[in-house]
Parts: structure tokens; sequence; C-alpha cells
């Protein structure tokens, strides 16, 4: 794997805490970076903060500076807590932060696996069992801005957004999708819609048993969305990989992280996986503004998110040392009360990193 972090002398890192709880999270994952790569004997990491977000836009009328991915371009990733708060609409501050990067850097890719950790309770699952990864297109698909408006306000109202299906897009979102099976367990479900979608789904099929030519060794079938989100909850141990398009992974991804005990445990890896840009890591929660300020977030997606970093950085020793040091603190019983715990954001943190000092 190319090492750029060892190349240029330690791994820089963009960090847009962002809104809510995002900046709670986001400064207590880079506390546990630290740590792992300290007590690992890594080249250090260095950390580049960007105070983007909705009180920016509300300073600044946008959500980051017109140069903003020119900026973030000389960095090796990026590292984002969340993006959304009430005052700002949520279609303005996540196409004017969150999905220009996605789409701005090509990350095509968005990798969020999901383990059922020791000490966290899942509603479904039983402990140890639940090993899956979602591979989601994270570029085009139905987040599109093809589309538009018409006799707006009018009884005759005309609203209209394509989806955008490219074979370059789905093509390589799903060869993507059959390495990742084939490194782990070899079973891949591609979630389709190819009954009510009539034009896009299936070529999304079509995609999908051509690929799967090249992967003989990949035991692959197609699943309705709707079939496949039910089978998540009844029977989610089954499942190795789940290829989906980005709405269709978007919500699949958020009904298999709730499956695995908490949404605030769920990270999530937007990637670029040719490496010509940087990708970007950040925990699969939102902003949480009902919470937002009181010290009691839970940092463990946002730290698992760190370990996706590590490892795409090249230093999965030192990220798989700190996901055990989360398990073991959440088996431990310091938790969060998303988690039925009463610790705080910063005793969760704490705990993370004395259990990385003392290994
Ligand atoms: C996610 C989020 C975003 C998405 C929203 C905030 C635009 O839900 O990262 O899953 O849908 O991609
Ligand atoms: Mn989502």
């Amino acid at each position: 794997m190319e090492d750029f972090g060892q190349q240029r002398g330690g791994v820089r890192i963009a960090v847009i805490g962002g809104d809510g709880i995002g900046p709670e999270v986001v400064e207590a994952g880079v506390r546990v970076l630290e740590t792992a790569t300290e007590v690992d004997g890594s080249p250090p990491l260095s950390f580049t903060r960007f105070p983007w977000g909705c009180e920016y836009y509300i300073e600044h009328g946008r959500m980051m500076p017109e140069d903003g991915l020119e900026t973030l371009a000389d960095f090796d990733a990026i590292y984002l807590g969340a993006v959304g708060w009430p005052t700002v609409p949520d279609h303005v501050s996540l196409w004017g932060l969150l999905l220009p990067i996605r789409r701005g850097f090509d990350q095509y890719v968005n990798l969020r696996p999901v383990r059922l950790l020791r000490g966290v309770e899942s509603p479904l699952a039983q402990p140890g069992t639940l090993d899956l990864t979602v591979v989601r297109e994270n570029t085009e698909g139905e987040y599109s801005d093809a589309g538009g408006r018409m006799f707006s306000g009018t009884p005759h109202e005309v609203v209209i957004q394509e989806s955008v299906f490219t074979r370059r897009g789905v093509e390589r979102i799903l060869r993507y999708a059959y390495e990742e099976a084939k490194g782990r367990r070899g079973l891949l479900v591609g979630a389709t819609k190819s009954n009510g979608i009539s034009i896009t789904m299936p070529f999304f099929d079509e995609v999908f048993r051509e690929v799967g030519e090249e992967y003989p060794d990949v035991g692959a079938s197609l699943m309705h969305a709707d079939a496949l989100a039910a089978r998540l909850v009844l029977d989610p141990e089954s499942f190795d990989v789940v290829v989906g398009s980005n709405l269709l992974g978007d919500i699949l991804s958020e009904v298999t992280a709730a499956v695995s005990g908490a949404i605030g445990i769920a990270p999530s890896a937007n990637l670029n996986p040719e490496r010509d840009h940087p990708s970007l890591f950040e925990p699969i929660h939102g902003s949480a503004p009902d919470i937002a300020g009181e010290g009691i977030a839970n940092p463990s997606g946002a730290i698992w998110a760190g370990t996706l970093l590590l490892e795409h950085a090249g230093y999965p020793e030192a990220g798989e040392r700190m996901l055990a040091a989360l398990e073991e603190t959440l088996a431990g019983g310091t938790r969060t009360s998303d988690l039925g715990g009463s610790a705080s954001t910063e005793e969760v943190t704490e705990a993370v990193i004395e259990r990385l000092r003392s290994h």
C-alpha cells in the first residue's frame, strides 16, 4: 500500500468539526488518534482545523471559502464531525460543504463497516455475530442536481430531479464491492429496486452481473432494497458485503448501523481509492442539535472513523489497536447515555486513551 504518511514525514489531516456535536466528537477523535500513533511509534499526525460550517455560513454567506477545495487538496485526509444546524436549511448546508467535498475529490466509495462491539447491546443481533460492510456509491445516482422547478407556487407547479447513473460510476463502485467481498467472506448482495424503478435499476442489475463474471468466487445476488431492509433487521448475521446506489446505500447503512446497537458508534470512510485526492472520514451520525455543547455526545463513531483514517494512511495496526481500546472501554462499562451508560464524552475519550497507553 502506498504510504503517503512516511513519504511526507507524517500524515497531514484537515479537521472540520462542523456543527452541533461535530467539533466535540472530532476533538475527542483527534486526541485518541494522537495517542494511538504515539504509542505505536508511527510518524506523528498533524492536524489543521478549519472553522467551516453553519456558523461560518451565517457570517460569510458560504459554508466554506470559495477556494475551500483547493485548500483541502493539500492534505492527506479530511476528518469531519457533522454538518447541519436548524438555522440553515439542510440542503443548503450539505450542498455547501460535505457533498461538494465528496464529489470534488471523487470520493466515490462510501464504506460503512458495521460490527457489534462488546459492551454494546444490539436490539437484534447476538454479540460476536454481526460483521458486515455497506459499500455505498457516493458521487452520483439519486444525489444529483439535474432537475428543476417550474411554475413555482402555482397549482401546476412541476418539480423534477433526475437520477444519474453512469456506466463508469456503476462499474467502479460494483468492482470495489466485489473486491471487498473477495477480501472478506466472499458474499455480496446488491441492493436494487428494478421492480419499480424501471430504467436505472435494471441497468444497475445488468452491470452487477457483468462485473460479477470477473469474480466467480464471490457469491453474489441482487435483492430489492425493501426486502433487503427487512432481512437486515431479521437476519443481519447472514450478510457480508452489501452494495447500493447513493440513496439506497445511505438508507441501508443506517439500518445496519442501528442494528449494531446505536447510530453513535458507526463510522464512515469517503474514499477516493485512486488517491488522486484526499479521502474523508466521519462518523455516520449527524450534528444532534438537541445535545450539542453538553459534553455527553458519544465519541465512538468519530473514534472508529479515525481508525479507518489510520488504515487508509498505511497504519492499520495502530488503527486496530485504537478500535480494540474503544471496544474494551465500552465493554468495561464506560459508555455514554445513548448506550445506556452515564459517562461523558470526556470520560469515554480519557478511558480509551488510558487503555491505549497501558497496552
Ligand atoms: C450521510 C448523511 C448525508 C447523506 C446527508 C447529511 C446529506 O445522511 O452521510 O449518510 O445522505 O449522504
Ligand atoms: Mn445518511
